[in-house]
Formats: structure tokens, sequence, C-alpha cells
């Protein structure tokens, strides 16, 4: 699928039909990450897929959310911080969390050009999800992406406009001081 619209494309599906989700689209969604920019060029994300409906269940209630029961596969991204902060420190700790955001936003486009839905679920008890899923105290749990096919269309339109400054914040006039280059001149 072209890229823009892959983008647009994109929706947190919560609805989905009875087909299930073969576990392949998922290994294929995670193995899209290996391209992805990693502070330090440390890749320190962990992924944990999910096909044990007993466990969905689970899971399902630790995040107080029914609807994740429509799904048979689930995919867990966890990030392990303390490689990253050996390496930055403190700042470690953020480059951890935002390349685990990046991580998971190429995840979701990835899904989106196979053809399945998912949503990007941040709310949950982290601590019964590692009991469920044996996932050591020191890794954090970054996501729970819940995956399937649309039932219905998600016409619902977006209202997300970016809040853009030109030059210093909140200055939202391109100053007129400048040549105009042509697009893509340097390319
Ligand atoms: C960090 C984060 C946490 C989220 N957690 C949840 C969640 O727990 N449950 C849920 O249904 N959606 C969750 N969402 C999805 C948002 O609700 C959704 O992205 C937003 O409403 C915009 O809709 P769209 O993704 O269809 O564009 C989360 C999104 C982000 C980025």
């Amino acid at each position: 699928m072209e890229f823009d619209k892959v983008v647009e494309k994109r929706r947190s599906i919560r609805s989905f039909k009875k087909k299930a989700a073969n576990w392949r689209v998922a290994i294929e969604a995670i193995d899209s990450i290996r391209n992805n920019p990693f502070a330090g060029n440390k890749n320190n994300l962990h992924f944990i897929i999910v096909e044990d409906s007993k466990k969905i269940d689970n899971i399902s209630k630790c995040c107080e959310q029914d609807w994740i029961l429509d799904s048979n596969l689930l995919v867990l991204v966890c990030s392990d911080e303390s490689l990253i902060e050996e390496m930055y420190g403190e700042r470690g700790r953020i480059y951890s969390r935002q390349q685990a955001g990046a991580a998971i936003m190429t995840l979701l486009l990835k899904l989106t050009d196979a053809g399945a839905a998912a949503c990007w679920v941040g709310a949950y008890n982290d601590k019964e999800i590692r009991d469920i899923l044996k996932i050591p105290e020191k890794i954090n749990i970054e996501a729970v992406i819940p995956i399937g096919y649309a039932s219905g269309k998600n016409e619902k339109p977006r209202k997300n406009e970016p809040k853009m400054y030109w030059e210093s914040w909140g200055e939202r006039k391109r100053p007129t001081i400048f040549t105009e280059p042509g697009i893509h001149d340097n390319i």
C-alpha cells in the first residue's frame, strides 16, 4: 500500500470479525521494527505473542477492556531500559520509552498494510500482566496490541491538528526573510 494510504488507514480498531488473525501477521509486523531507529543502535525491545484464549481472557481483565476478548492474537511490547541506561545514564530511560513508542507505531502501520486491524492499549495493571506472562520485574510493559480484522467501517473524522511553529515557540508564520528553495532540491 502507498505510504500515505497506510498512515491514513491506520485506526484504533476495537471490534473484530470472527475470522482469526494468523500468528504470521504478528511475526511480520514485529520483524518490521528491525529498520527502526534505536539510541546507540541498541534494540532493547522484546515482543510476546499470545494466542492462548485463557491468557487473552485474563489480559483483557488486567486492562479492564472487554472488547479485547474479540481478538485471538495479542502482541505485548516490552523494553529493557537497563541496556540503554548503561549507555546513556538517566536519559537512557527516556530513550527506551521513546524507541518503544516508535516501534509500536511501526508495528501498527505494518499490520495496517497487511490488512489487519489493531489497537495500541496502554491502560492495564502491570503487575497482573507480569504474573500471567512471567515478565521479569526489570522489564517495562510498553503496550498490549490486540490484533484481528475490522468488523465494520471506522469513518470517524480525525481532528488532531498538529501544533506547528516557525523558528521559535508559538510563532505561527514563516518569516519571509528566507528564500524559497525548490521542493526536494537536495535529493
Ligand atoms: C499511549 C497510548 C495508550 C492508549 N491506550 C488505549 C487503551 O488502553 N485502550 C484503547 O482502547 N485505546 C487506547 N489508545 C488508543 C487511542 O485511544 C487512539 O489512538 C485515539 O483515540 C486516536 O484514534 P486512532 O488511533 O483511531 O487514530 C492508546 C493510544 C496511545 C498512544
